[in-house]
């Protein structure tokens, strides 16, 4: 990671509260704490989770606590809809989360409540929306936009002057050549190649390769 705060006013912070306590969220608190960070709490709406650990860390709820931590929050939830859905019930100030291992020119912009995992690699002026997620292993070449509320599964890569608009979702392991476009909330399938300079309309999900319509 370079020494820049990537436009981050939370980048890392030493204690972080983690809404929402599923599978991703323990992801998540490890990049967290990998970091150097201490997960203080981990909130979730559901009261079958209370009593749950993940990582040694307790479950406690509701979300609308939050506030009462006093500290930076994420939104660790895989769903685009649910995490937007989530960071509309509080208001927290966002953390953004950056994997040490991750590879992220100072260049790159990075909005709040936004996560970088392991091993991804984001080159010179990218630049990523509020909530999003850059997952395992994914790569975002020059002057990538990524949305608000906006994914990169695990290994997907991503060719220079890509854009994704808000809440849109790019698959494990999918390739998208350059100069592409994903509308607002629209899906590339996991595995799936996207030839160069290829706009998938608002809503639409794609797939295959080449990648086609599939509804
Ligand atoms: C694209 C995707 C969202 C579609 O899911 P869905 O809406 O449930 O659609 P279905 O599984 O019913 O498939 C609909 C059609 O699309 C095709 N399709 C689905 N996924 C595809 C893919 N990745 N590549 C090519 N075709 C695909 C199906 O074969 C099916 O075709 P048919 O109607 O001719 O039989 C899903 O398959 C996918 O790839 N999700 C990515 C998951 C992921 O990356 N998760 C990361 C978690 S970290």
């Amino acid at each position: 990671m370079s020494e820049s705060s990537f436009g981050a006013p939370h980048l890392n912070p030493a204690r972080v509260v983690l809404l929402g306590a599923g599978g991703h969220a323990k992801v998540v608190a490890a990049t967290v704490m990998a970091a150097g960070g201490e997960v203080v709490a981990i909130l979730d709406d559901d009261p079958d989770r209370a009593g749950e650990r993940i990582l040694g860390v307790a479950v406690g709820g509701p979300i609308a606590v939050a506030p009462g931590y006093g500290l930076p929050c994420v939104v660790a939830i895989g769903s685009n809809v649910a995490r937007r859905r989530v960071s509309g019930l509080v208001a927290v100030p966002w953390a953004t989360i950056v994997h040490p291992t991750a590879i992220v020119h100072r260049s790159v912009r990075l909005g709040e409540g936004t996560v970088v995992f392991a091993g991804s690699v984001l080159q010179p002026d990218v630049t990523v929306g509020r909530h999003a997620i850059v997952n395992t292993s994914a790569s975002l070449d020059h002057d990538g936009v990524l949305g608000d509320f906006s994914q990169v599964a695990p290994g997907a890569h991503l060719g220079g002057d890509v854009s994704l608009g808000e809440g849109a979702f790019v698959g494990i392991g999918a390739s998208v050549h350059q100069g592409s476009r994903l509308g607002a909330d629209a899906t590339l399938g996991g595995g799936s190649f996207l030839r160069r300079a290829t706009t998938i309309p608002p809503g639409e999900v794609w797939g295959g390769v080449p990648a086609k319509r599939v509804r």
